[in-house]
């Protein structure tokens, strides 16, 4: 037996140890135990992928595609992608050093976390966000700073406040738009003052914008194509949401011939290349199903102004998101956290939402609801809210003790 010490906290990595579980996670362990349920809880599509890109992607297969391709990706894929940024948002990307294919957004967001941090070194991290962006600034060495955002301001940037939080060891800013959870996007305006913040404190903006194509009334703008942009900032997006690829992981990361380099250093020694196969059905995605994209989103569109519209009927006030497919509902009225009402929907109703604390402690009095879900199954779960809703401010009104004995009572209109 070895008489080597354990160090303390056992054999796991102190920054992994104290990485806490993802709220989400936490919440559908909850909602598996729990059968019938009706699920606004994932983030991710309902329609499979389109048929051409299955089939392509049999084809490929009998073609015998199995190798492994290019670390930086297929060329076609890349040289295709070129095209498509161009025509749809003004963004010029060489294909041969200024694209990188990787395996979802979520490694090109790891990828250009570990290519830019030293240890120690500071990252904004926009409030509500996606789940992954803080821990993975942890895991890169970094150290996350939280800027919280506010449905009064229609979840944008107060630049007055961010500024006090940027010191010398803040490299970049990463955000989100359209987002996930608010559905809120930044117009011109919006891109213009980060763009003249970004130059004058010097940082790079990891510019997430996977839901890009799911943008309803206006059309995305790409932080890459404002003047002086393209130099800092890593755009990153991928086929997950909406060409309704989750399964394939392919996404990719653009950025200036530096920044791709070096991310190409750490996914050549961790991951090799994306998935061949995935990246041949990401080529048949490119250049075959931009009308897929299209009525998907217009699927989207009638389910986001339903479900807005019947949040507002049964009292909890709810913002029209701008893009992505989630409605960010304040239930600030009912009194009671979260959790607590998450937790009571899934139990009384058997309706699964996902707290509004699961992306930051900002979202607080908030739940998130996807309508990446069939219109049968939203009209099911917002008869069983208003069930819900209407219970809890009956309770409320008869001065009953609160349901989850939540301390403040309800403050249902
Ligand atoms: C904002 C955002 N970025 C990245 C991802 C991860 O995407 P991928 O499946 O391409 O890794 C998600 C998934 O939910 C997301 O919502």
């Amino acid at each position: 037996m070895s008489n080597r010490r354990m160090p303390a906290g056992g054999r796991i990595a102190r920054h992994v140890s104290a990485l806490p579980p993802s709220g989400i996670r936490k919440f559908f362990d909850l909602v598996t135990a729990t059968p019938d349920v009706v699920s606004l809880g994932v983030g991710e599509p309902d329609f499979l992928t389109p048929w051409t890109i299955r089939e392509q992607a049999i084809y490929e297969i009998e073609r015998g595609r199995t190798t492994y391709t290019s670390n930086h990706g297929l060329i076609e894929l890349r040289r295709a992608l070129s095209g498509w940024l161009e025509k749809r948002y003004d963004a010029a990307y060489n294909p041969a050093d200024e694209i990188l294919i990787t395996v979802g957004a979520s490694e090109a967001i790891d990828l250009a976390l570990r290519a830019l941090l030293n240890p120690g070194e500071e990252v904004i991290v926009i409030q509500p966000c996606y789940v992954s962006y803080a821990p993975t600034v942890v895991l890169a060495g970094g150290k996350p700073v939280i800027f919280p955002t506010h449905q009064k301001d229609g979840f944008r940037i107060d630049f007055g406040a961010l500024l006090p939080l940027i010191t010398r060891r803040t490299r970049a800013i990463i955000i989100n738009y359209p987002n996930n959870p608010t559905g809120a996007t930044f117009n011109r305006n919006d891109l213009e003052q980060l763009a003249a913040f970004a130059c004058r404190q010097d940082l790079v903006i990891l510019s997430d914008e996977i839901y890009a194509e799911l943008t309803y009334d206006a059309r995305h703008i790409s932080l890459a194509s404002l003047p002086g942009m393209k130099e800092r900032t890593i755009l990153i997006s991928g086929f997950s949401k909406a060409h309704a690829m989750t399964g394939w992981r392919i996404g990719y990361a653009c950025a200036p011939p530096d920044i791709i380099t070096a991310m190409v250093k750490i996914h050549q020694y961790t991951i090799m290349c994306a998935p061949t196969l995935s990246q041949y059905a990401a080529l048949e995605a490119i250049n075959e199903c931009d009308d897929d994209i299209v009525s998907m989103r217009e699927q989207y569109d009638m389910r986001r102004q339903f479900i807005v519209r019947e949040f507002n009927a049964i009292g909890l006030k709810t913002l029209m998101p701008e893009g992505a497919f989630y409605a960010f509902v304040s239930i600030q009225n009912t009194g009671m956290s979260s959790e607590e009402l998450c937790a009571g929907l899934l139990h009384d109703e058997k309706v699964a939402v996902v707290p509004g604390t699961a992306f930051g402690a900002c979202g607080e009095g908030f739940i998130r609801a996807s309508y990446a879900s069939s219109y049968e199954n939203l009209e099911l779960a917002m008869e069983r809210m208003g069930r819900y809703v209407a219970r809890i401010k009956h309770d409320a009104h008869k001065g009953a003790p609160c349901r989850h004995n939540h301390p403040h009572g309800m403050r249902m209109p």
